[in-house]
């Protein structure tokens, strides 16, 4: 069970000890946005770069853009230790999870609330992680999405099928009031933003969150 605090409701002007906020965590989720895929902007591979030289913990970059094929192995040879693209904006997603491993980070792909896993279900031979989508990506504070619990279910079955170390993780919403549906269902890693920087104490989100899921096992 891993905690993986998104840094998009962090403060921007301070993300060196935003991170260091977290050190507690597993992860350190990164939210890339190109104002294409979502409706939004964030930051891109320089900016990634910044916070690789300072982060205490390794960073998951979550990437919501379009061109993935293209864009994102360079931020697995820039070191970051997990990347996700989105399996709607991949041209060729076995040749990119292949990429990514390759340039040395876990890959995964991410699935928007209205996109099924089934046709993708093959793709688990070339992936470490499925990141099932709990809100529609562009913005943190949204309200969860309990209807995509049944699609948790479906991939920590097919997980189970395949074998192998293969994580599900869930992003959206999930907050102490929500996180322990997702790990019922079978999720085992976490992100969370506003339910992390919000609180008054990051770390200590961070730990009342891990205590949620603790007794959860899959
Ligand atoms: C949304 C991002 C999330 C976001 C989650 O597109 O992928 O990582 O930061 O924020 P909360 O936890 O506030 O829903
Ligand atoms: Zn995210």
């Amino acid at each position: 069970m891993q905690i993986s605090p998104s840094i998009l409701s962090a403060d921007f002007a301070n993300l060196q000890s935003e991170l260091a906020a977290i050190r507690n965590a597993d992860w350190a989720h990164v939210d890339v946005m190109d104002n294409h895929f979502v409706p939004n902007l964030t930051l891109g591979l320089p900016v990634v770069e910044a916070l690789l030289r300072v982060s205490p913990i390794p960073i998951d970059c979550h990437l919501m853009i379009e061109d993935p094929d293209r864009w994102a192995p360079p931020y697995a040879e820039a070191g970051a230790k997990s990347v996700t693209f989105h399996i709607e904006a991949a041209a060729d997603p076995v040749r990119l999870a292949r990429d990514i491993r390759a340039a040395g980070a876990r890959s995964c792909f991410a699935l928007k609330p209205g996109t099924p896993f089934a046709p993708y279900a093959d793709l688990l031979a070339e992936v470490d992680m499925v990141l099932v989508m709990t809100v529609e990506p562009g913005f943190g504070g949204q309200s969860f999405m309990a209807d995509q619990m049944p699609k948790v279910r479906e991939v920590r079955e097919a997980v189970r099928r395949h074998g192998g170390e293969i994580w599900i993780q869930v992003d959206g919403g999930v907050s102490a009031r929500t996180i322990e549906q997702c790990a019922v269902a079978g999720a085992d890693v976490f992100v969370a933003g506003s339910a992390v920087y919000g609180a008054e104490v990051a770390a200590d989100a961070v730990d009342h969150l891990r205590s949620l899921v603790a007794r959860h096992r899959h």
